[in-house]
C-alpha cells in the first residue's frame, strides 16, 4: 500500500510505498482510510513535539480519520501515538477508540471537524461544569476550532459568546456562526463578566488579556474558568500573580490527558452527528494523499483533509 512516511522532524512525510498493516489483537482492526486531517496535533504528533507523542521515527501520521471496516461500516476513528497513523491507504484502529458513523456522511467533513470541534465540546462537557445561561469568551476564534467553539458554546445554551482574536476583517464572520461580539484584543474587556474562556492562544497575548479582563470585572469574586486548550501564540504565558490574586480566576486545561480517552469517546456521537447535520459549520478542503510533501505545510484558512 501507500502512505505518507516522515523520517525525521524537519522534513515533510513523503508519499511511498510501505508495509501492509497487521492487527495484534482481538481489540485492533485494520481498515481502509477515507479521509484524515492534518491537525496541530498530527503535525505536533508527527514531528515529536507533542506531549503524547514518543517522536520515534519512521512514522506513517495522522491522528484520527474516517475509516471503512471489514463490514463497511464507517468509523471515525482516534488514534494512540503509533508509528502507523491515518495518512494512508490502510491503518490498524482499536475499535475501543471508534465509534460507527452513519451512512451517507461526508468523510471529509467529519476528518475536517472532529478534532477541532472536540476541542471546546469536550472542554464543555468534561472539564467544567458548564451551565446554560453562561457567557463564554473564545480567544482565537478565526481558528478552525474556535469558529467551532462558538457555535458549540452556542449549542450549549450560552447566554451570550465574545469572539476574540487578533484580526478584526477574519473575526467578522464570527458574527454569522452566532457571536453576540467581536472583538480584538485591544477591546478585550468588553468581556469583563464572562463566566469562562476557551482560550487557543495562551502566550504572551493571553497572559496580556487577563488583567483587563479580571480588572473590569463588575464582581471580581465572581468565578471565572479560564480553561487553556490551544497555545498557538506560545507555550508559556507571563501569567501576573495579581491575576489570581485580586479576583477568583481559575486556570485549567483541557486535552488528552485531563479527559480520559474513555470520556472523550463518549462525546464523538453526538459532535458526529451535530456535524452531519450540518448544524456545524466546517471550512474543509480535500487534498490527495500522494500530494502530502507540497500541503504539508501549505497555509489554508480550510482545514486540509487528505484522502488516500
Ligand atoms: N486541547 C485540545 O483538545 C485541542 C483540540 C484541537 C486544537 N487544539 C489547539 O488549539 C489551537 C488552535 O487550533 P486550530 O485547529 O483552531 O488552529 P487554526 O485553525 O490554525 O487556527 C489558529 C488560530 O490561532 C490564531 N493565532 C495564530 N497565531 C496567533 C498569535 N500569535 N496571536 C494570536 N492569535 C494567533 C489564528 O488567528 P488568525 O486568524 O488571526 O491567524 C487562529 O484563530 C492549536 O494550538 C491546537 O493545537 C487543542
Amino acid at each position: 500500500m501507500y502512505a505518507a512516511v516522515i523520517t525525521s522532524s524537519d522534513a515533510p512525510p513523503a508519499y511511498c510505498a510501505h508495509p501492509a498493516p497487521v492487527a495484534h489483537d482481538e481489540n485492533e482492526m485494520v481498515v481502509e482510510v477515507l479521509a484524515a486531517g492534518l491537525h496541530h496535533l498530527t503535525r505536533a504528533k508527527a514531528q515529536g513535539t507533542h506531549y503524547s507523542s514518543a517522536g520515534e521515527f519512521p512514522r506513517v501520521p495522522g491522528a484520527d480519520g474516517v475509516v471503512r471496516d471489514a463490514a463497511g461500516r464507517l468509523r471515525y476513528a482516534v488514534l494512540d501515538d503509533t508509528n502507523l497513523g491515518t495518512f494512508a491507504e490502510r491503518t490498524v484502529i482499536d475499535v475501543r477508540r471508534s465509534v460507527v458513523l452513519p451512512d451517507g456522511i461526508d468523510p471529509v467533513r467529519i476528518a475536517a471537524a472532529m478534532n477541532p470541534g472536540m476541542a471546546s465540546w469536550i472542554a464543555l462537557r468534561r472539564r467544567i461544569s458548564f451551565r446554560e445561561g453562561q457567557r463564554v469568551l473564545v480567544l482565537g476564534a478565526t481558528g478552525s476550532a474556535g469558529r467551532m467553539a462558538v457555535q458549540i458554546a452556542k449549542r450549549f445554551g450560552a447566554a451570550q459568546v465574545f469572539a476574540a482574536g487578533r484580526d478584526a476583517t477574519r473575526l467578522k464572520t464570527a458574527l454569522d456562526l452566532g457571536a453576540d461580539r467581536t472583538l480584538t484584543f485591544d477591546e478585550i474587556s468588553a468581556a469583563a463578566d464572562v463566566d469562562v474562556v476557551l482560550d487557543f492562544v495562551w502566550g504572551a497575548p493571553a497572559a496580556d488579556a487577563m488583567l483587563p479582563i479580571l480588572t473590569a470585572r463588575a464582581d471580581r469574586s465572581a468565578p471565572l474558568e479560564w480553561v487553556q486548550i490551544g497555545s498557538i501564540a506560545g507555550a508559556t504565558a507571563p501569567i501576573p500573580s495579581v491575576a489570581l490574586r485580586a479576583s477568583r480566576l481559575q486556570i485549567l486545561g483541557s486535552g488528552i490527558g485531563s479527559v480520559s480517552a474513555r470520556d472523550m469517546i463518549a462525546e464523538l456521537p453526538e459532535l458526529a452527528a451535530a456535524v452531519t447535520d450540518g448544524d456545524i459549520d466546517v471550512q474543509a478542503r480535500a487534498v490527495p494523499l500522494s500530494r502530502v510533501a507540497e500541503a504539508w505545510n501549505e497555509k489554508a484558512s480550510e482545514r486540509t483533509v487528505f484522502v488516500p
